[in-house]
């Protein structure tokens, strides 16, 4: 299949519909390269039709020229107050829209800055959100839907914009689509699909001959080193549960990151079961170890001057005889005693157990991603991640690059007095504190277990994982959510550690 964008240069079909975007008291061709003939007869067009640029106008037409069969033109308000969020939302608008039309060979012009990036990097944002459009996941139908599918997004030129610079800039929002889009498939399969075992295998097939190293860690490993919060929440399971380390090491590191990504699965609760409503959801609860990998995957293309390791452990939460029972004390890897209160709060576990083991590797930073708490949920919804972090340079960094790339993230307090809501009669700690304060004692649960001198951040995704029925523009499933973000950290860390 040809790539979804293109650069825009009069091809011999018309296309389907041109995009226009204006501000208003701006002019809708201002800033883009046409051809003249073009120019003239769509600039007329537009004038008759009024185009205010104001915000939610939308306005199609006939197109005069033959390279189109249709105009569009969306406003988006006041320039000043155009943001790179506002952009995001705004593209995926023209493309949800553009595919109700059946519109299947679209261009777009995009004249507009956002007043919050600098414009290179709202170029590559708008162009990273065109290349994702086609975006479904379809792996299980008989049939797929191609009726709604958009096949060529064609990027219109910008005035100053030379053909190598926006070529090299579409290339970079490919690649970097690849990986949301690898993210969001992880995301998307079943439970019966992707098993800890089918998981660990395809990683290893997927890193096999690159510059990563791959280790998968069964159930004899994992007792070997200790790591029996893994053990204990697969013990529900008949999938045996894994992990899989995923070492990358440039000649003179400069900086050290562990990168540890929740893996469950499949999470019906275990003994505490959850309810059925929304449960099939829990096929989600892996969103975490999808972007870690997606992130290495990153490193084993760029090979950056630094020291890379993702931990992924990999279970599924079941119910059963053999399960994990409410009350039992569990001793983790680093000989912390934990009384497991819940069952369902399983994730902490797992990450206890890798983030202790990541100290084998004397990181400098440690980053978690977890679809860890419904109370994130609750107390963000699905617009930012809550992040909890030891270190405020660390913080203020994923802040801004989050801010950026869209992965944004939301810092929540990572405080000593919530540490009593996790005290155990009977063990060092229980894993689950009751209902008011639950959200900060997950974060005073895992930061027990973080790498002494690590700086450290911990990312809840709960709830924006993936979205229930479509959201902002987004398809209903997996959204790929830290795979951009993980990304733009290793590239800064890579230039200035
Ligand atoms: N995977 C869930 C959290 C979750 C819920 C993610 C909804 C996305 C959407 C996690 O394992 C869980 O069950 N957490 C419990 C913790 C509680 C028992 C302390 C929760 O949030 O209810
Ligand atoms: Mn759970
Ligand atoms: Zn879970």
């Amino acid at each position: 299949m040809a790539d979804l964008v293109q650069l825009w240069n009069a091809p011999d079909e018309p296309l389907d519909c041109l995009y226009l975007v204006t501000h208003e008291g701006g002019g809708p061709l201002d800033g883009i390269v046409l051809p003249g003939a073009d120019r003239k007869a769509i600039g007329h067009t537009t004038a008759e039709l009024g185009v205010r640029g104001l915000e939610g106008e939308v306005l199609v037409t006939a197109s005069p020229s033959r390279n189109f069969r249709r105009i569009a033109c969306f406003g988006i308000g006041k320039a000043e107050e155009f943001t790179v969020h506002s952009l995001r939302k705004l593209l995926r608008r023209v493309l949800e829209q553009a595919g109700h039309n059946r519109e299947y060979q679209i261009a777009v012009a995009l004249p507009v800055a956002a007043r919050d990036v600098a414009p290179d990097q709202a170029r590559a944002v708008a162009l990273g959100e065109l290349a994702l459009a086609d975006y479904r996941f379809d792996r299980f139908r008989s049939r797929p839907d191609e009726a709604t599918k958009v096949d060529a997004v064609h990027v219109v030129p910008l005035v100053g914009e030379d053909e190598t610079g926006l070529g090299a800039l579409v290339e970079r929002a490919r690649r970097l689509d690849a990986l949301v889009r690898l993210a969001r498939d992880l995301g998307n399969r079943p439970g019966n699909d992707l098993t800890p075992e089918a998981f660990a295998t395809e990683v290893s097939a997927m890193f096999a001959g690159s510059a990563v190293r791959v280790t998968v860690m069964g159930a004899k490993e994992l007792e070997k080193d200790g790591l029996r919060g893994i053990l204990a929440v697969g013990r529900g399971s008949v999938q045996e549960p894994r992990m899989v380390r995923l070492e990358y090491r440039a000649k003179k590191p400069r900086a050290a990151l562990v990168l540890v990504g929740k893996g469950v699965t499949f999470d019906a609760g275990g003994i505490s079961l959850k309810p059925a409503v929304e449960m099939a959801e829990m096929k989600h609860d892996m969103a975490g170890a999808a972007a870690v990998v997606a992130a290495m995957r990153a490193v084993a293309e760029k090979l950056p001057p630094l020291k890379v390791v993702g931990l992924l452990p990999l279970v599924e939460n079941l119910p059963s005889g053999s399960a994990l029972k409410p009350g039992d004390i569990v001793t983790m890897v680093n000989g912390t005693t934990v009384e497991v209160d819940n069952t369902d709060a399983e994730g902490r576990l797992l990450l206890a157990d890798a983030m202790a083991y990541a100290a084998r590797f004397h990181p400098e930073i440690v980053v978690d991603l977890a679809t860890l708490t419904s109370a994130c949920k609750v107390a963000l919804g699905s617009e930012l991640a809550g992040m909890f972090a030891n270190n405020d340079l660390l913080a203020q960094q994923l802040e801004r690059l989050g801010h950026s790339t869209g992965d944004r993230v939301w810092r929540l307090p990572l405080l000593p007095e919530y540490r009593h809501l996790l005290r155990s009669e009977w063990a060092d700690i229980k894993n689950s504190a009751g209902r008011w304060g639950s959200l900060p004692a997950s974060a005073a649960f895992l930061a027990r277990f973080v790498p002494e001198k690590a700086r450290w951040a911990h990312l809840d995704i709960a709830g924006v994982a993936y979205v229930s029925r479509s959201h902002n523009g987004l398809p209903p499933g997996a959204t790929g959510f830290g795979v951009r973000l993980l990304m733009a950290l290793l590239d800064e860390l890579a230039e200035k550690p």
